[in-house]
């Protein structure tokens, strides 16, 4: 088998078998590699051009009543100062994006039990009351379907529930109250009422192999989802992984770009993480075929406690900062900020 032939394989068929995937991550070195984001950004150059699109985050709790090992504000790290944002300082987050030009907005939390349904669902209604031409994004971890369907019908578009992993049995090993087939329903649920689904997985994580990452793009492949987020894992302080080595650009660089070629449409984020661990890690997920940006509209006095892992960036700048340091990364690397909602190309807007 050749790599090249593989990935050109890929490129037109927009698919691979289980032991084609892995001899290509065994196997394949560096020219192959550049090849694969040339084939990967020609994919998206197709599909979007070369916008990427804008979402304005607002991590609106840190407070979690579960515990996934790796996270930095699991609800048993007694180290993280709790926050969470009322519904005034929400909206307050979302007028200044909306000023400064965002027409997606993702609601990002741990799973807090003070945001009961009704309180999801009446945030979900005065954002969409006060901004019609809005998307809103929900991520808030695993509900039941009569939940999403709740803020579903409340207005929300997207919802982000990332699997974090394909295998069975290093999702069971990294968390301790979630359960795979119930994320996996969760997932499926949310396709099922309507909603542009975003799932994803972490790169690196402690034990994870070439086999689990070929998990992942198989497990994308079924579930064809509009949006799928890549970072690699990143290892926290105060969790059980603080001395385990975290993921490389490198390694995510072309899970993502191999992501693009399994799913063309897909959205996909060059994610915080990935900017975390390298200083223009997102300029190069742009390049091998991210085309999604989420610059943070939390409070600067918020940010440094949604610490998820160790030296996350951007927690001091101002959302106008944030935004025009994102505008110059992205046009330096010679792509186009979209303002717009953003919506998947298949979609067709509720509005
Ligand atoms: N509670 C929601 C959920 O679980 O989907 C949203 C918040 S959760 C903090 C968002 C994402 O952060 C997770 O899906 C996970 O992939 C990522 N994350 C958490 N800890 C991380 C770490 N140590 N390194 C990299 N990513 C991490
Ligand atoms: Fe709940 Fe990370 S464990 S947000």
């Amino acid at each position: 088998m050749q790599i090249v032939n593989l990935i050109d394989k890929l490129y037109k068929n927009n698919d691979l078998d289980y032991g084609e995937i892995l001899f290509i991550l065994t196997h394949m070195e560096k020219e192959e590699k550049n090849y694969l984001i040339q084939k990967s950004n020609e994919t998206r150059m197709k599909v979007y051009g070369n916008k990427v699109y804008m979402r304005g985050l607002i991590e609106f709790t840190n407070y979690c009543k579960i515990d996934c090992k790796y996270c930095g504000i699991n609800g048993r790290n007694k180290n993280v100062e709790r926050y969470r944002l009322s519904l005034e300082d929400i909206l307050k987050c979302c007028d200044i994006g909306y000023k400064l030009g965002y027409r997606t907005f993702v609601l990002q939390g741990g799973e807090d039990p003070y945001n009961s349904d009704d309180r999801i669902v009446n945030m979900v209604t005065e954002i969409k009351n006060r901004y019609p031409d809005t998307a809103i994004t929900l991520s808030i971890g695993e509900k039941s379907y009569e939940s999403y369907e709740k803020y579903y019908k409340a207005g929300a578009d997207r919802y982000l529930l990332r699997h974090e992993t394909a295998s069975r049995e290093l999702f069971e090993r990294i968390h301790i109250h979630s359960d795979y087939d119930n994320r996996l329903k969760c997932l499926w649920d949310l396709k099922k009422i309507g909603y542009q689904v975003g799932t994803g997985f972490m790169v690196g994580i402690p034990t994870q192999t070439k086999e689990d990452l070929v998990k992942d793009l198989l497990l994308l492949k079924k579930l064809a989802p509009e949006m799928v987020g890549i970072g690699p894992f990143i290892p926290h302080k105060d969790t059980v992984y603080r001395n385990e080595t975290g993921g490389s650009l490198e390694d995510t660089i072309t899970m993502i770009a191999l992501t693009r070629l399994f799913l063309p449409n897909a959205l996909l984020p060059a994610t915080t993480a990935l900017g975390s661990i390298q200083p223009f890690g997102r300029e190069q997920g742009i390049k091998a075929g991210a085309n999604v940006v989420m610059p943070n509209l939390s409070p600067t006095s918020v940010r440094e406690k949604y610490s998820l892992y160790n030296g996350k960036i951007c927690t001091g700048d101002e959302a106008a900062e944030c935004r025009s340091c994102i505008e110059n990364r992205i046009a330096s690397a010679g792509f186009t900020m979209d303002m717009s909602r953003g919506d998947h190309i298949q979609w067709r807007s509720k509005i």
